[in-house]
């Protein structure tokens, strides 16, 4: 009998199934398992009873010795997120929603490398070179030295890169890649993943800084339920979608530098521009002396930065009000609402409550718990805030107010805006003494 060349997995729990199935035996999940190419027990055996020499190990202190060299991308948005550039040999992946601009980026990041000398193999799958040309064009780039590669076969972009020998590689997207070993399409999650690890082995072998492009699917996990995540040393996303005039990249994991960073850009006539002022646009169109809204200090990665919290409040036509949230978590809008309902008096109820965050930046501190009751107690009276002002803390259950981490920082922040009047725990510290602080 022909032996089985394949396994199935789950994602979720790791079971291994001889066939396909809907569900997945042990977890119970559905549509779960993936085929995976079966590694034969006589070659994992081999490499533990063959006799040769031990590997080799390295003491920590020798290994700590090296800062790893790294080559800025120039862009300082773009450096900012990777720690202060991109560091040799290592594995890179762009996330983002089709559309966000990370073909865009990586062409800026690519001329910008050229130009210092650095050698860039471009791989595109998804466009021709000639649409890569346009986009070039509209950049305003030329340059002899980025070579385009319009290939999607793993085997194939190996061996162009062993003949160009690029420093910097970057692959348009991950999701078009096929490894010629593994059977299933393109975009699964079994060639997602051999796609990437032979990347991974050319990289390290290589010594090419690879750079990924990853579309996210609709539930914001990339296609490949985060098998790419664990397997690369920086994951950056593009956040905002195409609706918004900011594109912010936050490093999600970052071996060589702080997770959490904010690179924040325009996009523009010819490309992405990084915003050299962040809080000074994000609050730029912000009316003087209007109801429901706050100014929120908040702290990303290492960065203070400024934005408007937005609310409204109408009267409802549904029996269940909506409440509804962007760049917030609807949870967190609930739990400030029932604070605000039960520890501040003011009700919510048969009115739908909309909530935004100026500028499209994805807000996840807990300190952004006080501007948010700001901006809908405003909402709720249809009374702007007294004077120019700037709020964090987190509310508790308890209706108090929390101090922040960080709060010298913030302060300066606003200052630079000209903005002095701060609302933050100790001076206030409970969420009805806020009542008062409207005109
Ligand atoms: P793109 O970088 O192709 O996005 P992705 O690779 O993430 O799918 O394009 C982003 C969008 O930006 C696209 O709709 C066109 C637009 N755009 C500009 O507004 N200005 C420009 O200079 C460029 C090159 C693109
Ligand atoms: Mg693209």
């Amino acid at each position: 009998m022909a032996q089985a060349r394949s396994v199935w997995t789950c994602t979720q729990c790791g079971a291994q199934a001889p066939r396909w199935q809907g569900r997945c035996n042990e977890c119970n999940a559905f549509g779960t398992l993936v085929e995976e190419p079966l590694v034969s027990s006589s070659a994992k055996s081999r490499a533990t009873s063959s006799g040769g020499p031990a590997p080799e190990v390295t003491a920590l202190s020798a290994a700590q010795a090296h800062e790893p060299p790294r080559v800025p991308t120039r862009i300082t948005e773009l450096d900012r997120v990777l720690g202060g550039g991109l560091v040799a040999g290592s594995l890179v992946l762009l996330g983002g929603e089709p559309g966000v601009g990370k073909s865009t980026l990586l062409l800026q990041a690519a001329a910008q490398l050229e130009a210092q000398g650095v050698r860039v193999l471009y791989v595109c799958g998804e466009e021709s070179p000639a649409q890569i040309g346009l986009r070039g064009a509209r950049l305003g780039l030329d340059s002899d030295n980025i070579l385009l590669l319009p290939q999607t076969d793993g085997e194939l972009i190996e061996r162009a890169i062993v003949e160009y020998k690029p420093d910097v590689l970057i692959i348009d997207s991950i999701q078009t890649m096929s490894d010629p070993l593994v059977e299933s399409t393109p975009g699964s999650v079994s060639q997602v993943r051999a796609s990437t690890a032979r990347l991974q082995r050319i990289a390290k072998e290589n010594d090419v800084t690879t750079l990924l492009v990853g579309h996210v699917t609709k539930d914001g996990s990339l296609a490949g339920p985060r098998v790419l995540e664990h397997m690369v040393d920086t994951v950056l996303y593009f956040e905002g979608d195409a609706d918004y005039e900011f594109r912010i990249i936050r490093a999600v994991k970052n071996r060589f530098g702080a997770s959490n960073e904010v690179g924040i850009f325009e996009m523009g006539g010819s490309g992405l521009v990084p915003v050299a002022s962040p809080s000074q646009a994000f609050i730029e169109a912000r009316g003087e002396n209007v109801s429901g809204s706050a100014l929120f200090a908040t702290i990303e990665g290492s960065r203070p930065l400024i934005v408007e919290i937005q609310a409204l409040v109408t009267p409802s036509y549904l029996p269940v009000p909506r409440r509804l949230a962007t760049g917030i978590d609807t949870n967190r809008l609930l739990q400030v609402i029932a604070v605000l309902e039960r520890r501040a008096g003011l009700s919510f109820a048969s009115q739908d409550v909309i909530v935004s965050v100026a500028g499209g930046i994805r807000l996840t501190e807990a300190a952004l718990d006080l501007p948010l009751a700001l901006a809908l107690i405003s909402a709720q009276k249809g009374v702007p805030l007294k004077g120019k002002a700037v709020a964090f803390g987190e509310v508790a259950l308890t209706g108090a107010i929390r101090k922040a981490p960080a709060d010298t920082a913030r302060i300066k922040e606003a200052g630079n805006l000209g903005i002095t009047h701060v609302i933050s725990a100790p001076s206030t510290s409970s969420i009805d003494e806020c009542l008062t602080l409207f005109a």
